[in-house]
């Protein structure tokens, strides 16, 4: 037995927080990842006696989801996005470049322990594309040469700021603030930012606001049915497809093809 009174004690905590304690699953195989480095047979066997179920539906669901890792990780997950527009925009090119800075191969650790390299799939983060994240946290619209930069940072324990997010900390703090018990850093650095917030601001800007569902008003431009609803939706659909069409942005890139 190597988890600590702590430990034991903590997934029986979080056991206590749900209606029907097997929900606690997940943020239990997150705190035995912060415990013990990954998940554990032993961690396997203490979540399944606590939840009353079996080690082998524990097993089922470490095995089902690629954030359970069953071999020890490094000081810090790093994750590089290779799906589909991550991909095409660099996220290719910068996941081969760390495999040969950081001599790894997929889900394998440096040398030094500090780094675990993993290719992982679309964070719903396409729009700061391409994504990586240490710990979890986003570093967006990352270069091969940015990457190197940011991993050898980490290997050299100087700080590191999420671009939207916290302080990285460690992989299993990162864990543990999965499980449920806060770090007191969730506060820390925007949540949201530019490519994201851009529909809200045109929205802002032209007074739009979401028809409430069967909305009765019309007399501040709100739909009066659902048909009108729906109709409303179309025209500023409309519109913002027209917005997108005359950004600077798709302007320049225009210009740069001719
Ligand atoms: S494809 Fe990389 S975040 Fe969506």
């Amino acid at each position: 037995m190597t988890l600590s009174d702590v430990t034991l004690s903590e997934l029986s905590e979080l056991a206590g927080r749900y209606p029907q304690a097997r929900s606690a699953l997940l943020p239990m195989l997150h705190l035995i990842q912060s415990a013990e480095g990954h998940v554990t047979n032993e961690g396997v066997e203490v979540c399944a006696r606590i939840l009353g179920i079996s080690a082998a539906e524990v097993s089922g669901v470490a095995t089902f989801y690629t954030m359970y890792k069953r071999r020890p990780m490094g000081e810090h997950h790093v994750g590089v996005c290779t799906n589909t527009l991550c991909a095409v925009m660099g996220g290719d090119l910068i996941f081969e470049r760390l495999k040969g800075h950081l001599d790894v191969g997929n889900d394998e650790t440096t040398e030094d322990g500090q780094v675990t390299l993993e290719h992982i799939e679309c964070n719903a983060a396409c729009d700061f594309a391409p994504v990586m994240t240490v710990n979890w946290e986003f570093f967006d619209n990352q270069t091969p040469e940015s990457a190197v930069e940011l991993v050898d940072k980490l290997r050299a324990g100087e700080m590191v700021q999420a671009t939207r997010g916290a302080t990285i900390t460690s992989w299993r703090a990162a864990e543990r603030v999965i499980a449920g018990f806060e770090d007191g850093l969730v506060d820390e650095g925007p949540t949201a930012a530019g490519a994201s917030l851009a529909g809200l601001e045109i929205a802002k800007e032209r007074g739009w606001a979401a028809p409430a569902y069967g909305a009765s008003s019309g007399s501040d431009g709100t739909a009066e049915t659902k048909e009108g609803a729906a109709e409303q939706a179309d025209t500023s659909r409309a519109e913002t497809e027209t917005i997108i069409e005359e950004s600077p942005a798709q302007t320049s890139k225009e210009d740069s093809d001719d």
